[in-house]
């Protein structure tokens, strides 16, 4: 075993869990994004975002290409106005849209009226208790389970149709063709002792179409095109840049790694 490779395994057995990302997280806060660029200056709490919530109710497709808001913590810059013009939360949260029986909560409104302040809070709800209407362990009862990340297997709920994420929003997708599959490959692991990884295209597109990862992550022109190694994965680059955070987390090893070693 080569000596670089074992310092690399060292690094992420230990290294891994401790390190300020996989800080002892609550299912619950898996794929939580707190958004403050602009509501402390104005005097509001900062804005609280939930994948688990958004997730399991639209593609990862619908809202990083169509909206197009970015995946990263703040990097977005969303302003008030722009939800109130429809764009960014505003493209559902716009009190028209019809989701899960009744028009989504509308986003901001400026100035306010006073007896708005509730719905408010329902996303300015950062360090506050907040009446919510749905609550975590309620929603995800009956949904398969895993161990890390929402502790929740998100590609078994969807596969036994226990979630449908829908891949379209009125006014932001353009109505599409189906996207053509891709076949499923291996990628080779390079080291003796980790299994090989089976990466499955089909089912990545279901969530993340095409868009989402070529060109930006992966320029996807040929298989091995693109070189990389856990370290810049586990550093938030190509794979890395969803199984950080929001898709199962980079500590599940196996669910990657899950050929044979050979
Ligand atoms: C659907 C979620 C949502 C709701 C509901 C909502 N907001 Fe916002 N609001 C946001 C997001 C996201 C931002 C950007 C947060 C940031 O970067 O600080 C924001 C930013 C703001 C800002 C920051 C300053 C600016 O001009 O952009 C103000 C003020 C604001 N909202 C007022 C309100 C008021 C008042 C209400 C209730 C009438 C409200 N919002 C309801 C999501 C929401
Ligand atoms: C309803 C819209 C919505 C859906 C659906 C959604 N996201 Fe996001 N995502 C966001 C928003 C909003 C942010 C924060 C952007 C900002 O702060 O500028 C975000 C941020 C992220 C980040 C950065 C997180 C961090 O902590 O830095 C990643 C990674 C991400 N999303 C991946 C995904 C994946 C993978 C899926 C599908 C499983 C998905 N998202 C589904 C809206 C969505
Ligand atoms: C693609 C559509 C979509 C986008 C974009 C979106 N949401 Fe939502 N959001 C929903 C739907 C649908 C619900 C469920 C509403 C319901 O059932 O009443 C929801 C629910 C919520 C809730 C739950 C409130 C509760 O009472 O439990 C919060 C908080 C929230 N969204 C915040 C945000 C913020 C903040 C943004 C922007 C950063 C955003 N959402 C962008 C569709 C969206
Ligand atoms: C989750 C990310 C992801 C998604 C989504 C995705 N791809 Fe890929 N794609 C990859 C990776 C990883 C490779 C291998 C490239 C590499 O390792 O440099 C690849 C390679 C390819 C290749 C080259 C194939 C080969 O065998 O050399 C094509 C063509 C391609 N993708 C098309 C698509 C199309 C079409 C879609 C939508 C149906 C899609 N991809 C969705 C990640 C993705
Ligand atoms: C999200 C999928 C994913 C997860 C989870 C994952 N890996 Fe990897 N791993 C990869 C990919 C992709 C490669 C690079 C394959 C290639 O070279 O094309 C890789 C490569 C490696 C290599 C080969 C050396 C190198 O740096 O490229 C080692 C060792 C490794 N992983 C260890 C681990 C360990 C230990 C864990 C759990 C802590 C883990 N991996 C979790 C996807 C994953
Ligand atoms: C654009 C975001 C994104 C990128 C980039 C990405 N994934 Fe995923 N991946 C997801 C989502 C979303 C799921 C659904 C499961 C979940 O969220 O936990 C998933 C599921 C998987 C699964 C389980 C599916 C199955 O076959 O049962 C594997 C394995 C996996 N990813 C490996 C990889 C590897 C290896 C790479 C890099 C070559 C990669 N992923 C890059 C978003 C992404």
């Amino acid at each position: 075993m080569k000596k670089s490779y074992l310092i690399l395994l060292i690094i992420m057995v230990v290294g891994l869990p401790l390190s300020e990302s996989y800080a002892i997280q609550s299912y619950e806060s898996y794929g939580r994004v707190v958004i403050g660029n602009f509501s402390p200056q104005a005097g509001m709490a900062k804005v609280v975002f939930d994948h688990w919530l958004h997730r399991s109710q639209f593609t990862c497709r619908v809202c990083h290409v169509d909206i197009g808001f970015l995946m990263e913590k703040g990097g977005t810059r969303i302003k008030a106005a722009d939800n109130m013009r429809g764009y960014y939360c505003g493209a559902c949260h716009n009190g028209k849209l019809m989701a899960n029986e009744g028009p989504v909560f509308k986003a901001c409104s400026i100035p306010p009226d006073l007896n708005e302040m509730p719905r408010c809070d329902r996303c300015h709800s950062f360090g506050k208790v907040v009446q919510k209407k749905y609550d975590f362990s309620t929603f995800t009862e009956k949904l398969p389970k895993a161990s890390l990340g929402n502790g929740i297997d998100w590609e078994k709920a969807e596969k036994y149709g226990l979630i449908n994420p829908k891949d379209h929003v009125k006014g932001s997708s353009l109505l599409k063709k189906a996207i053509p599959a891709q076949k499923d490959f291996s990628l080779n692991s390079k080291t003796p002792w980790m299994g090989d990884i089976l990466f499955s295209h089909k089912k990545h597109s279901k969530w993340n179409g095409c868009e989402l990862c070529h060109p930006d992550i992966f320029i996807g022109v040929s298989r091995g095109a693109t070189k990389y190694n856990m370290m810049q994965i586990y550093g938030g680059e190509y794979c890395g840049v969803c199984h950080l955070n929001v898709a199962f987390p980079l500590q599940d090893c196996s669910r990657c790694h899950i050929k044979p070693v050979r």
